[in-house]
């Protein structure tokens, strides 16, 4: 199985993003985290199209970009214009999940879709095999650096047994809140193979090695 270490933007020095930016390119983390809150469907605001572009061009690394936003439909194309690899949007945010699964693939990105801690996995049983990616959020989206929720683990556990039923062994399982060395084997052996880390890398005194401390849990 795959792991892989997604630090989280929000977390970045905003005056520094070129140089945290370009840390993260050294570093063994394979995806950047790019956190989108728009004030609505979470009480907090990051930032939008503008901060894509200098990151783009900071690395080559995937964008991993996670929409914490109402409505997503009427953005997902053009983040993905913006270079994200991956858009994933909240199954909480939309009537309109089909459509927002076409607009990211006919724009040329993978397709995640993410669970509020409040939100079952069972929901995601129609939606699984049409998808690149699920975002379990083990904290309530809308802030760094709160405490782990436990509750995900568990819900790893029943998308992972979802996946290998049903055979869809290329659907990636991302963790995303309150992760640190001290929590990410039991993640990645609960069947996680992404893991979102912001205050845990960024508040480090050597981030790289909190990224291959996770790696090496
Ligand atoms: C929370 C964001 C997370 C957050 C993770 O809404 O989706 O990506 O930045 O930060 P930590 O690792 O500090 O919990
Ligand atoms: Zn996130």
């Amino acid at each position: 199985m795959k792991r892989i270490i997604a630090p989280s933007v929000l977390s970045a020095d905003f005056g520094h993003l070129e140089r945290d930016i370009k840390m993260l390119d050294r570093s063994q983390a394979e995806w950047v985290h790019v956190d989108v809150m728009d004030g609505v469907f979470v009480p907090n605001i990051s930032f939008g199209f503008p901060l894509m572009k200098p990151m783009r061009k900071a690395t080559n690394k995937v964008l991993d970009v996670h929409l914490m936003i109402t409505a997503p439909e009427k953005y997902v194309t053009r983040f993905v214009e913006a270079g994200a690899d991956y858009v994933t949007f909240h199954y909480e945010a939309t009537d309109n999940i089909a459509e927002c699964i076409d607009l990211i693939r006919k724009a040329g990105a993978k397709v995640g879709i993410s669970i509020k801690p409040g939100t079952e996995p069972q929901v995601l049983d129609e939606w699984i095999d049409k998808i690149d990616l699920i975002l379990v959020m083990s904290v309530e989206p809308g802030f760094g650096g709160q405490k782990f929720m436990p509750s995900a683990i568990d819900k790893c556990a029943y998308l992972d047994k979802v996946k290998r039923e049903r055979g869809l062994h290329d659907v990636i399982i991302e963790v995303d809140g309150g992760i640190s060395a001290a929590n990410s084997r039991l993640l990645f052996d609960a069947g996680a193979e992404a893991l979102v880390a912001g205050s845990s890398v960024f508040g480090a005194e050597n981030p790289e090695q909190a990224i291959i401390d996770m790696l090496n849990s």
